[in-house]
Parts: C-alpha cells; sequence; structure tokens
C-alpha cells in the first residue's frame, strides 16, 4: 500500500510527491549516501556514460532534484554541451541551484521549475534526456515519457535510471528485508518525514521493471529500447532512441 496515493496528486499545484520532497530536500543527498552506502554516485555515473561524450549537445534531466545527474553530464562532457535541469520540487531545486553555483561544471546547467507530465520545453530541442529515480514518482508515467520523446530531437537518446528488485531467492528476500524494514526505519530517523521512506520501496513493488518497462517506453514511441540490471538488479538502466 503506498503511503501517499498517487491517483490523489492533481497536475498542477502542489501534490503530495511535490510536498513529500520539499519536506525530504534538506537530507536528501546526505540519505541517498548513507542509504545505498555511496553506490547511487555510480549509477548516476553509469547513465551518463550512456550519452556519447560530444560537443555542442544539449541534454535534459527530467525530476532532477539536487541537480546531481546534470553536474554528472557537465563533467563528463565537453563545452559547450547545455544542460537543463527541471524539477517540481522549488526546495530540490534551490538546493541544486546552490549546487551548481559552487561547482566549477555547473556553469552550463540551467536548472527552471516544471512538471514532466507537462514539460514547458519546445519540441525536436534536446539530444539526450534523462531521469534518473524520477519516473517511479510521475502522476503519469506514460505521459512524462511521452514529454521526454516531444522534446527529443529525431534519433535522441532517452535514458532512465528506476530502483528494481533482485530476482527471486536469497538475495531478493535479503535485499527486500533491508529495503522494506530497515531502510524506512533509518529514513524516518534521518529525515524526520514519517512516510518518505516507506513510500520509496512501496513505489518500486508497484512500478514495472525490466521487459515490463520497455513495453512502456515502446508505447511512449521509443525503439531500440534495452535494459541493463545494475549491482545484482537493486537498480535498472533503460535506454530508449526517438525515431528519425
Ligand atoms: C528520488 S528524487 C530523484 C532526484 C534526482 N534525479 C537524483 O538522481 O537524485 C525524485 C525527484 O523527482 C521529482 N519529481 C517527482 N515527480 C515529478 C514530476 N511529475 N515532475 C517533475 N518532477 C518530479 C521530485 O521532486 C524529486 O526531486
Amino acid at each position: 500500500m503506498l503511503a501517499i496515493e498517487k491517483s490523489e496528486l492533481p497536475v498542477n499545484g502542489t501534490n503530495p510527491i511535490q510536498a513529500m520532497f520539499n519536506a525530504v530536500a534538506p537530507r536528501y543527498d546526505l540519505l541517498n549516501r548513507l542509504l545505498s552506502i555511496g553506490y547511487d554516485r555510480h549509477w548516476r555515473k553509469a547513465a551518463v556514460r550512456e550519452f556519447e561524450s560530444v560537443e555542442n549537445k544539449k541534454y535534459l534531466d527530467v525530476a532532477t532534484g539536487t541537480a546531481d545527474i546534470a553536474l554528472e553530464i557537465a563533467k563528463r562532457h565537453p563545452k559547450p554541451s547545455q544542460i537543463v535541469g527541471m524539477d517540481f520540487s522549488i526546495s530540490m531545486l534551490k538546493l541544486g541551484h546552490k549546487k551548481i553555483s559552487t561547482n566549477h561544471f555547473g556553469k552550463g546547467i540551467k536548472l527552471i521549475p516544471g512538471a514532466a507530465e507537462n514539460i514547458p520545453l519546445k519540441d525536436h530541442t534536446f539530444d539526450g534526456a534523462i531521469t534518473a529515480f524520477g519516473v517511479r514518482n510521475f502522476l503519469d508515467a506514460k505521459q512524462g515519457l511521452r514529454e521526454m520523446y516531444r522534446i527529443l530531437k529525431p534519433n535522441g537518446k532517452i535514458v532512465v535510471l528506476e530502483f528494481s528488485f533482485p530476482k527471486k531467492g536469497l538475495l531478493n528476500r535479503l535485499y527486500r528485508l533491508y529495503f522494506e524494514k530497515i531502510l524506512p526505519l533509518l529514513g524516518r530517523i534521518i529525515s524526520g518525514h514519517k512516510s518518505a521512506y516507506s513510500y520509496l520501496p512501496a513505489s518500486v513493488a508497484n512500478f514495472p521493471q525490466g521487459e515490463a518497462f520497455n513495453e512502456i517506453l515502446e508505447c511512449s514511441g521509443f525503439k531500440s529500447v534495452s535494459f541493463k540490471p545494475l549491482t545484482l538488479g537493486i537498480v535498472t538502466l533503460y535506454t530508449g532512441i526517438k525515431n528519425a
């Protein structure tokens, strides 16, 4: 059972998911590092490596949060790549602003407010679109993916990073014990938010993984879709291409 029912969310204005991310923003980065024992950095790097390192490219990071993916793209890609990070949580964006203004690689990054279901950017503009740990939270994941398709140039690439569960067996049981029992407890103590870190495992359990998510990418228009499990399958990296 989700702690916050996404069906309650209005597309515009403040909604429970927005409110939740606004509330956990101050401890978000700390909890990421702690709860993933530093692996979150490795996953983001792996996701950004999916984009070719070529000059003059434009990238959109949807649900950018505190801009870790946007900064990773800036580090990896030569100037003058343009990077836009978008999120509907103003508190996350404020922390992202702080980070990019004090980071040597932050100059080419612009952060904007916006909802994934209605991206406030023009059609056929970006070479790459990425969302890390974002799509599972969208009010309407299919609509968000269609929007990412719309803003991509023909042959543009989508990269999606999302939590998943290891295949059945002992590893699955051990990981679920950590993810569903220990993580919510630590998350609640450190963030001070009573439901955000119970929402996390519940939202992963309710979200399509592997082939099922690839089918959604295909339904949103993408071709050549593929997926790659990382770290024993606790995270999965999906890619797809917009038709020429
Ligand atoms: C788990 S965080 C991930 C942040 C970042 N991508 C990262 O790798 O750390 C999820 C982010 O998605 C944002 N988000 C969730 N639903 C959204 C939506 N429909 N439109 C825009 N942002 C959304 C939240 O505000 C939050 O910052």
